[in-house]
């Protein structure tokens, strides 16, 4: 049996007062939506149909990363009238699993169970929670014998019915052949004028189709967004769902709720991580790895047993093992630290290699260059490597060392070995184990009277 997921996304969500479309506004640095369609995804055999309407185009264009089959419902008359969108194109013989662009946090091995529980679509199955404050959900109305007969929206229910604290979150799965025999029937006939999906519990009843309810494993699972303050609440539970995940795996956090994992954090042994650090795209931090307050790294690799120092940034760079980097360090994308390199404050590295046992201490940008083992780059080193159109190469040897305040102009190479004299700007190449001065002669000018205020 095929599975079909459809996810709805066509409202408009005012309450956000935003012109971005409501799912596309971002948890854990994904558009929320992207977290439905990756739960549904581990759903085996699931082809994914997402209803949109308001802002269709932005949510077209930017959701790109799933195979989406896109339903148009121009007029929001309903999530009856919005599941009823995708179904001529989903296939008959499937099950069909209903889920919201705006509830981001449901899990798959929530959805499997619910699947499980509605047996290839022949019975209808639920997902409900019981709340302390069932205020605004719809209802789940259950006979003497537990059994449940239909669903009654807030609006429609009466003083009995709303003392009911189990209620609707809304996902439900059920073969598309009830569905397509269903939603035609559906009437806007109740207090919104709206054509309620949830009408098709009391027709499934009225036919003797089974209606089963599970429960998720946690609430946030269920939790909608409406508004800006309930998308950072259940940003801080995701944030701490994956905190949680690395203190179990062993990492040692200084505090669990100052972490930030926008992507994949994937963390050997022993690795430990300072307050308020954030950790983009996908990154790698092997054994042993240490990590000072307040780093932001994106998309890199951090060997084992380096230090990343308070303050820094790195972007795209892939770090070696027994490195040092910071605090205070930018390593671009391209920046390769080979193992027990050192980049140390106000040092910025784009493009560029810092070779074995090699030190770029303190102030300096090194881009496009290549620098070999043991070199020793001085304070405020400048590479030159633009000439305001072009880029260029700076290639430095083994053992050289350059002095402080130099300027590498390149393309230009400097030798193994090599010395180059504080404050020279070199433009020529330097053999190996030459030194070179390139800076005017020191003048003194004896007995020198300053000028005076006249
Ligand atoms: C719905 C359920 C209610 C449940 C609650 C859980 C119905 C009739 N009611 O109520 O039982 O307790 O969710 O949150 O289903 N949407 C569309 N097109 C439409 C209408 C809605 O795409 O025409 C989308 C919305 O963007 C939203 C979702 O469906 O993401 C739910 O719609 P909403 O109108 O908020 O339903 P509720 O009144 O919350
Ligand atoms: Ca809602």
């Amino acid at each position: 049996m095929t599975l079909a997921v459809v996810t709805l996304a066509a409202g408009k969500g005012s309450r956000m007062k935003s012109d971005l479309p409501k799912v596309l506004h971002k948890l854990a640095g994904q558009p929320m939506l992207s977290h439905v369609l990756a739960s549904a995804s581990q759903l085996p055999q699931a082809s994914l149909h997402v209803v949109i309407g308001h802002g269709a185009d932005a949510v077209q264009q930017q959701i790109t990363d799933f195979p989406v089959q896109w339903a148009m419902q121009t007029e929001q008359k309903g999530t009856g009238h919005a599941v009823a969108q995708a179904m001529p194109v989903v296939d008959p013989q499937s099950t069909v699993l209903v889920l919201y662009g705006d509830v981001p946090l449901i899990r798959s091995a929530t959805l499997q169970k619910l699947l499980d529980e509605s047996h290839d679509g022949n019975a209808l199955a639920l997902l409900t929670v019981e709340l302390d404050d069932p205020t605004g959900y719809g209802r789940i109305v259950r006979d003497d014998a537990g059994n449940i007969q239909a669903i009654v929206e807030h609006k429609d229910a009466t003083p009995e019915q709303h003392k009911i604290r189990e209620v609707n979150t809304g996902i439900l799965a059920v073969s598309a052949q009830q569905l397509n025999e269903w939603l035609p029937q559906l009437s806007a006939n109740n207090a919104q004028g709206e054509y309620y999906l949830t009408d098709v519990i009391a027709m499934a009843v009225a036919q003797g189709v089974a209606v089963r309810a599970i429960h998720p494993q946690d609430e946030a699972e269920v939790q909608g967004v409406n508004d800006r303050l309930q998308l950072a609440e259940l940003e801080r539970v995701y944030q701490r769902q994956q905190a949680d995940e690395l203190l179990r795996a062993g990492v040692s956090l200084a505090d669990p709720a100052r972490l930030d994992i926008r992507g994949t954090l994937t963390a050997g042994a022993d690795v430990s991580i300072d307050v308020g650090c954030v950790f983009e795209g996908n990154v790698v931090l092997e054994d042993g790895v240490q990590i000072g307050a307040y780093c932001v790294i994106k998309n890199s690799r951090i060997g084992a047993a380096t230090q990343v120092e308070t303050y820094s940034l790195i972007d795209q760079a892939l770090v070696a093992d027994n490195c040092q980097v910071g605090p205070y360090a930018r390593l671009r994308p391209g920046a390769e630290l080979q193992r027990k390199a050192k980049v140390g404050n106000f040092c910025e590295v784009k493009k560029a290699v810092v070779g074995e046992g090699s030190k770029v201490n303190h102030l300096t940008y090194i881009g496009d260059a290549e620098i070999g083992k043991d070199a020793n780059i001085g304070a405020g080193t400048i590479t030159c490597n633009y000439d305001g159109v072009n880029k260029f190469k700076t290639e430095i040897g083994d053992g050289a060392f350059i002095g402080s305040n130099s300027s590498l102009v390149a393309p230009v190479k400097v030798g193994a070995g090599a010395t180059v004299a504080a404050g020279s700007v070199i433009t020529k190449e330097v053999g190996a184990d030459d030194l070179a001065v390139a800076r005017s002669k020191q003048r003194n000018v004896q007995g020198w009277a300053r000028p005076k205020k006249k």
